[in-house]
């Protein structure tokens, strides 16, 4: 059986992973805050953009307004924007409400665009926007079934996701692959740990990275 992958839109990350991300994937890319998961998740997206593909940037955490002036940096706005005019882009926020009005809100915009990559940013807060109720077996239920139906779609998903020191979410459960991004200390450079990635051989080390002026960039590969 061939397995159909996609570049990740990071820099020698797909030398690491077979060659990129299989098709119609589920990834949860994991960080403290300031770890570099939003700037990833819109170079997928842009790598995408560059092939001809459509994608959307599902957002709970920042508004569009924000995001885009994160990525303005990175010279990045101008290429976004006028993908969103062709009708092949969007950055859609999505207020934090009931898990399944966040679940069918994501669907609803994808019908509408048919990408093949999104990004929903971020699983932490669909959790907390259910966290009141308490019955994590639903919201479990309910992630996963939202997450099934964007893979038949042959969609491939980057699950943005805020760091749990030393836990394992459910999340890691879930999904085809996690990704790893850490700040380590002050002295150290950042990195990333590939910990995760079904149907791909990999390691497990951490392979350092830099943000520059072009986004993520993995350092020299040992
Ligand atoms: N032009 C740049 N050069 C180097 N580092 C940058 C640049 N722009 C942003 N950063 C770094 O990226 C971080 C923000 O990354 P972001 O993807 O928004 O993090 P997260 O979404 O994980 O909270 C900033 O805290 C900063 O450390
Ligand atoms: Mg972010």
């Amino acid at each position: 059986m061939v397995i159909e992958r996609i570049p990740s839109g990071i820099p020698k990350l797909d030398e690491l992973i077979e060659g990129g991300f299989v098709k119609g994937s589920c990834i949860l890319i994991s960080g403290y805050p300031g770890a570099g998961k939003t700037i990833f998740g819109f170079q997928f997206l842009l790598e995408g953009l560059k092939r001809g593909e459509k994608g959307i940037y599902f957002s709970l955490e920042e508004t569009r307004e924000d995001l885009l002036d994160d990525i303005e940096r990175f010279g990045w706005k101008e290429i976004i924007l006028e993908k969103e005019k062709e009708g092949k882009f969007l950055i859609h926020n999505i207020l934090p409400s009931s898990i399944d009005k966040i679940s069918s809100e994501i669907i609803r915009y994808t019908n509408l665009l048919q990408p093949q990559r999104i990004v929903i940013d971020s699983i932490t807060l669909m959790e907390n926007a259910w966290e009141t109720c308490q019955d994590i077996g639903k919201l479990r239920r309910s992630i996963f079934s939202l997450i099934k139906e964007l893979k038949s779609k042959k969609i491939t998903i980057l699950l943005l996701s805020e760091a749990k020191k030393d836990e394992i979410g459910f999340e890691e459960f879930l999904v085809d692959g996690v990704i790893k991004l850490y700040y380590l200390a002050k002295s150290l450079p950042r990195a990333l740990q590939i910990t995760k990635m079904r149907k791909t051989k990999h390691s497990l080390e951490l392979i350092p990275f830099e943000i520059t002026d072009n986004g993520i960039i993995l350092k020299k590969i040992i």
